[in-house]
């Protein structure tokens, strides 16, 4: 069995014609196939194709598309009265309401329309594809096809794979996709798929290094923006697509990995969804905002007005990027302690209390520095509990005159970046390994459908890779907390020394 995608009269049929309905049937034309649109609501259907027509028209008077392109995709899409209508179909995508007992019902109805080895794909979000075919008669030719909102923008799509998803249906969607000029990757029909599964990483430890108080919202969205090179930091990107949304995707995650201590959700998210502090929408939610909508963020910038330090112990000589920042600021890098000044140390995953106790240091006067990624834009510093106040001014004071903003939190394994990055990374290697996705399309699809600056895996190499692994094996010992066991595939890759986008 196949199906040749790149047949001239390839018909598509796309059920259920909204916001995520109009955008396939947009790119399915402007692919140059045909395309039946079929929706519930009295004239739904023709009013979306009048949408995509209006979007179009739009982008011809901005030069970026002419009147004959506008005319073959008119010409591509056609409105269907009935589902009956879509019997020509090879392939039929379903987007309709997020409900497995419609999704079941309709896709009853579409066998008995379409023929034998038409595709049937699901856009859901978040139902198993294979709960979706449960009821048909013929489930080989049933697969997912997910595409990301907005779907014109948004290149990626999953192409889901259930039990019984033939292997030409996969291969036949892979190349539709690639005919809608989609970037297509091939995941498993695991709870929240590639990218939603992915994507809970940083939203999970971010709410993690929160809930054990070590830093706030604000900081931990700054050390992300600034220093790790990501768009959004996670309290900011909850608030944006609602607090209603990402709470209970987190707790469908959560189950569906039978309580799987990675994807532990976070009694504070909670109790936000239940005070109906959604996010912007609401204008509250992990930040305030004004009436204008802009955010009030608190701010997360330590700037003590003391006289920065002359002089610090620079325990970790060899860490160039830290004797650089002490040469910038003016001040003297000690090989020694003087038993007064600042004693600096770079901890990978440890504590600074653990650093202070296993090296003998004084932990009244021990600073940690997290220099992970941007460190020129921001610093993360951490100290003991009976820190000296004065000596960690002073020596926060000395970075600020080196040029970069510091960010002060309490005391924590892996500081905010290592712990965050590290959990994006291992979250990404679990998946590559238990083959939710291949290692590249993992990369690739988080990179695409979450705007990431590199993929977990990638993540991983640009922590280092040993590092990375180190950086959990620390976190999992100090918490005691199996959140943070290693992947497998991570071990293996930082005990041989390979990247971590290295394929088995
Ligand atoms: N919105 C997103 O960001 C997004 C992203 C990826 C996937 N999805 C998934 O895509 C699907 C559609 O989401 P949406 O945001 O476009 O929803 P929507 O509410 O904008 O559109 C749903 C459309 O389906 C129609 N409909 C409902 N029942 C129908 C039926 N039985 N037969 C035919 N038409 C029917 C409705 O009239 C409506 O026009 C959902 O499964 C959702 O989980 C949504």
């Amino acid at each position: 069995m196949s199906l040749d995608v790149s047949r001239a009269d390839l018909c598509v049929g796309v059920v259920g014609t909204g916001a995520m309905g109009r955008g396939i049937a947009q790119v399915t034309a402007q692919g140059g196939i045909r395309a039946i649109l079929f929706d519930a609501a009295e004239g739904g259907a023709a009013k979306a194709k009048a949408a995509i027509l209006e979007t179009l028209k739009g982008l011809v008077a901005k030069g970026r598309l002419t009147d004959a392109d506008v005319a073959a995709v008119d010409g591509k899409l056609a409105v269907a009265a009935t589902l009956a209508d879509l019997k020509e179909c090879h392939v039929v995508v379903e987007a309709v309401v997020e409900n497995l007992e419609v999704k079941q019902k309709l896709f009853g109805e579409l066998e008995a329309v379409v023929g034998p080895d038409t595709v049937l794909a699901s856009n859901t979000s978040s139902i198993r594809i294979a709960s979706i075919a449960r009821s048909l008669k013929k489930r080989d030719r049933v697969c997912g096809l997910h595409y990301f909102n907005p779907v014109p923008l948004m290149k990626l799509v999953e192409v889901i794979r259930a039990a019984d998803t033939a292997q030409w249906v996969v291969d036949a969607m892979v190349a539709l996709g690639k005919r809608q000029t989609r970037v297509p990757v091939v995941v498993g029909d695991t709870p929240g798929f590639l990218v939603n599964l992915g994507g809970t990483a940083i939203g999970t430890e971010g709410l993690r290094i929160y809930t054990e108080g070590r830093a706030s919202v604000s900081q931990i969205d700054a050390v992300m923006r600034d220093a790790c090179g990501f768009r959004m930091g996670p309290f900011e990107l909850m608030d944006l697509t609602g607090i209603d949304v990402n709470f209970p995707a987190r707790k469908i995650i959560y189950e569906g990995f039978f309580h799987d201590r990675r994807m532990t959700p976070s009694p504070y998210h909670e109790s936000l969804f239940h005070a109906g502090k959604l996010g912007r929408k609401t204008g509250c939610g992990w930040y305030d905002y004004d009436a204008k909508g802009a955010k009030l963020d608190p701010g997360a910038d330590y700037a003590p007005s003391v006289e920065p330090a002359a002089s610090v112990v620079v325990m970790d000589s060899h860490n160039e990027k830290l004797v650089a920042m002490v040469m910038a600021a003016g001040a003297k890098a000690l090989a020694a302690d003087d038993g007064k000044s600042p004693i600096l140390v770079a901890p990978i995953g440890k504590d600074c209390t653990t650093i202070a106790i296993d090296r003998e240091l004084d932990p009244t006067r021990t600073v940690a520095v997290d220099l992970t990624g941007d460190s020129a834009k921001r610093i993360t510093l951490m100290t003991p509990p009976n820190a000296n106040a004065a000596v960690r001014d002073a020596a926060a004071a000395m970075f600020v005159k080196a040029g970069t903003k510091v960010t002060l939190i309490k005391d924590s394994p892996g500081f905010i970046a290592q712990r965050m990055c590290a959990m994006i990374a291992n979250l990404g290697c679990e998946m590559a390994m238990i083959g939710i996705a291949s290692a590249q399309d993992v990369d690739t699809a988080m990179t695409l459908g979450l705007n990431y600056p590199r993929g977990p895996l990638a993540l991983a190499d640009w922590l280092g890779v040993k590092d990375c692994h180190e950086i959990l094996v620390q976190a999992q010992a100090i918490t005691g907390d199996d959140r943070y066991r290693p992947s497998q595939w991570l071990r293996r890759r930082a005990m041989l020394g390979l990247s971590a986008t290295t394929p088995e």
